[in-house]
């Protein structure tokens, strides 16, 4: 079957200026249907989230939609699924409840191939901690970061390894099952960003 190209064009209004994008942060360009969920939501008469009156179940009932339709689309438990702000937001929230369970002498693992976002909130995390920040380096030639580059900082003091999907920059994309495999074998969390 056929990628029809310009009927996926079509479900996004931002594209008709004719420009291409090459980066969308913070959810821009988003297709007709997102945009109009997010219109009958906000024009909705909704309250807390609650069961007793109609604008809360009305509340609680999109909150449990959305998870539900992530939840479809990554093939997820619904009960894990979590909207914020921005992924920079969530990942400082993250940061800062993983943190409260680092002590000094710890280590978290970060690279060089990923966005600021996912960087910035485990360095000042680390920082409040006393813990230290492994930098994995990635092949300047290739633009990749392969498992060894990640293996090669990760130690039994590691507690995190955080590491994007893809590079929003050059768009080469780690082996992220195997770098899971490097961090859950000294029993470090993996945490992703799957912006790109
Ligand atoms: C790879 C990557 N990660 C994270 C972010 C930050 O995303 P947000 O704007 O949702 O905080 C961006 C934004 O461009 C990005 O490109």
């Amino acid at each position: 079957m056929g990628f029809d190209v310009q009927a996926v064009r079509k479900q996004f209004p931002a594209l008709t200026e004719g420009a291409a994008h090459f980066d969308g942060p913070g959810g821009t360009q988003v297709p007709q249907c997102v945009a109009d969920a997010v219109a009958t939501a906000l024009t909705s008469a909704v309250s807390n989230r609650g069961r007793s009156t109609m604008s809360e179940r009305r509340a609680d009932d999109m909150v449990h939609a959305g998870r539900a339709a992530m939840a479809d689309l990554l093939g997820a438990d619904p009960r894990g699924i979590v909207f914020g702000r921005s992924m920079t937001q969530l990942t400082y929230d993250f940061s800062r409840a993983l943190a409260k369970t680092w002590q000094a002498g710890d280590e978290v693992v970060v690279s060089r191939l990923d966005h600021d976002a996912d960087i910035r909130p485990w360095i000042q995390a680390a920082a409040a901690r006393g813990v230290t920040v492994r930098w994995a380096e990635f092949d300047r030639r290739t633009g990749e970061l392969n498992g060894a580059d990640v293996a090669a900082v990760v130690s039994q003091r590691t507690r995190l390894v955080a590491v994007t999907a893809a590079s929003n920059l050059i768009g080469t994309r780690p082996p992220v099952r195997e770098i899971a495999d490097i961090a859950h074998a000294v029993s470090a969390l993996l945490y992703v960003d799957g912006v790109h």
